[in-house]
């Protein structure tokens, strides 16, 4: 059956399934681990607790982001855009798949606080969606554009010796860039202020929990 073909309580169930998959199962991911290349990687305790708690982060952005697109595409208005967002959250999957990979080998575990990361981005994307595809893409260009600004920091932060974190970010900030891209092509329009700043600062104090939480 198609998602358009969906009636809304179906769509919703739907929705519920993916929340908890996404919260508490292990997705896996279409594309392998990008830092399956590179060897164990050896790091003293204060460099496995930062590059754990920076992966920890990235963790709980790619939470954010499927919550985000399917808050969304439950209320676009226009089956492309749904589509659209529907995809570009089955593509963070990797992500998502890959950072919880890597905070298993670093010995550390996902966010506690995930159930109600997804939940505020579930209702966050929803809210945007209301307001229209146009803002609805817009507001895809405007996280994805964040979501890569913050693993640029990463990508300095990270100890220089965790190879295996580095080439799961590098790929990760290319998808998150070219999603950017597609969004903007698909019609995308540009967040009227405060909406970016807004955005940024709850980006802030989610780095600055998820961290260590
Ligand atoms: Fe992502
Ligand atoms: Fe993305």
């Amino acid at each position: 059956m198609k998602p358009r073909d969906l009636s809304p309580a179906d769509r919703a169930l739907a929705d519920v399934q993916r929340a908890l998959e996404t919260v508490f199962a292990r997705p896996a991911a279409a594309r392998p681990n990008p830092a399956q290349p590179h060897g164990d990687v050896v790091l003293d305790e204060p460099d496995r607790r930062h590059a754990a708690g920076l992966m920890r982060i990235n963790h709980v952005g790619e939470v954010c982001a499927q919550a985000l697109y399917c808050g969304q595409a439950a209320v676009a208005q226009d089956a492309h855009t749904r589509a659209h967002l529907l995809a570009a959250a089955q593509e963070e999957t990797d992500h998502l798949a890959w950072c919880a990979e890597r905070l298993d080998e670093l010995d550390s575990r996902p966010s506690l606080l995930n159930p109600l990361w997804y939940a505020s981005s579930y209702a966050i994307g929803g809210l945007a969606g209301l307001r229209g595809d146009g803002w609805n893409l817009g507001f895809v260009v405007e996280t994805e554009r964040q979501v890569e600004a913050h693993i640029d920091e990463h990508l300095t932060s990270l100890p220089a010796a965790d190879a295996r974190s580095r080439a799961i970010l590098e790929v990760m900030k290319a998808d998150e860039a070219r999603h950017a891209d597609a969004a903007e092509h698909a019609g995308a329009r540009v967040l009227p202020p405060p909406v970016p700043a807004l955005m940024a600062l709850m980006s802030r104090v989610m780095k600055m929990v998820a961290y260590r939480i």
